[in-house]
């Protein structure tokens, strides 16, 4: 995971005009809106108050308690505690390549990611800040005042400014220097065993987990059984939360599989702690979910084909190196 500063070049404001850093085999990312462009000083602004536990009420969480920059900004829990103490009722994902996110969250319930940030800063059981005093605190910082002004030409910090800063951080976080990476741009090779894994998943995963992002903009039931608790209940809803379609019932958005591993527990509700237990799931699904997509239909791998899907998943980590 690079978060970087990307190539700049100065506009006739002097202000830096940043371009997003990636590499030709990525689609084209979304871009930002108009009244938020992607500067260095924005990024910037937005890296500081990602990492700044002033955001939370208490002042002990920071955006980064959660998504923890050393494992992909997921944070190797199923579910996160927040301000309140209670477990969380979704796991965290990692935040992976959003600029290239048409949904945001597991149900899709956000399309905007210069506004995604106020879902968190004022959910009790995250940060439940009030956000008129924490403008009024960062009103009285001794250094945001003048950065704010600088990114945003603000005279007053205000939470539509400290949102959009947030966003242009996050969307600097690109995962693109993976093995997977080196080979689509000619540098290097896959292994026998890594080509039979990356030939079996394009025939029987790809469809939802598309290269090179590894996810698709969709929501899908990917056969998990569904079957909660009444207490969890709004777990299983997933993109019926958002739409009140029945069909929409158990889809959740696709995740990327880059990273994995760092990115474990996996699923909306991180029942799986291993990319086994993953590969056993897809094997043994139960044809019998309703909603479950056409797509997906119990797999036979033999172990052989196991280990080839493993070797092939393990090349999209991102290498320090790279
Ligand atoms: C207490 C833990 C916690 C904190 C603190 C937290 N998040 Fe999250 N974040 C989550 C969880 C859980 C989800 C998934 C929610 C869902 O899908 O229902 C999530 C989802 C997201 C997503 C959507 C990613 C995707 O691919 O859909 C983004 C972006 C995000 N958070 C950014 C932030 C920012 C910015 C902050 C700080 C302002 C923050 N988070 C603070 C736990 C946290
Ligand atoms: C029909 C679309 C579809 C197909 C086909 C599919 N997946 Fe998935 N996959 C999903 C969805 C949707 C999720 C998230 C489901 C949830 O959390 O409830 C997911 C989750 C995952 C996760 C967990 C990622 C995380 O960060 O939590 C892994 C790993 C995974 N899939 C691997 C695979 C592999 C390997 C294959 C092929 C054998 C495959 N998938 C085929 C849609 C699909």
């Amino acid at each position: 995971m690079v978060s970087l500063a990307p190539s700049c070049n100065t506009n006739s404001n002097s202000e830096y005009k940043l371009q997003l850093d990636y590499p030709n085999h990525f689609p084209d990312p979304i871009p930002s809106p108009i009244r938020n462009k992607l500067t260095q000083e924005r990024v910037a602004l937005g890296q500081s108050l990602f990492f700044d536990p002033l955001l939370s009420s208490t002042g002990n969480i920071s955006c980064a308690t959660c998504h923890n920059p050393n494992l992909s900004f997921s944070d190797g829990k199923k579910f996160s505690l927040g301000h309140s103490g209670l477990p969380l009722k979704r796991n965290t994902p990692a935040l992976i390549n959003l600029a290239w996110s048409e949904h945001f969250f597991w149900d899709g319930g956000v399309k905007n990611l210069e506004s995604l940030s106020f879902a968190a800063l004022l959910n009790p059981d995250e940060m439940a800040i009030d956000l008129t005093q924490l403008c009024r605190e960062l009103n009285q910082h001794p250094t945001y005042p003048d950065r704010f002004k600088k990114a945003y030409k603000t005279d007053s910090v205000s939470s539509a400014f400290i949102s959009r800063a947030l966003a242009q951080y996050m969307r600097t976080l690109i995962s693109s220097s993976s093995k997977y990476d080196s080979v689509m741009q000619g540098h290097t090779t896959f292994t026998h065993l890594e080509n039979q894994g990356y030939q079996i998943f394009m025939s029987n995963c790809a469809t939802c987990h598309k290269p090179p992002l590894f996810q698709d903009n969709l929501f899908h039931h990917n056969g998990l059984s569904q079957t909660y608790s009444a207490e969890d209940l709004y777990l299983s809803t997933g993109r019926f939360r958002i739409t009140r379609d029945s069909a929409d019932l158990g889809k959740y958005k696709t995740p990327t599989l880059r990273n994995l591993n760092s990115t474990f527990p996996y699923m909306h509700d991180g029942r799986f702690e291993s990319i086994d237990e993953v590969l056993n799931h897809y094997q043994s699904i139960d044809s019998a979910n309703e909603n479950q997509d056409l797509l997906v239909r119990s797999i036979s791998f033999s172990e052989d084909d196991k280990q080839a899907i493993k070797a092939f998943l393990e090349t999209l980590n991102d290498q320090p190196d790279n």
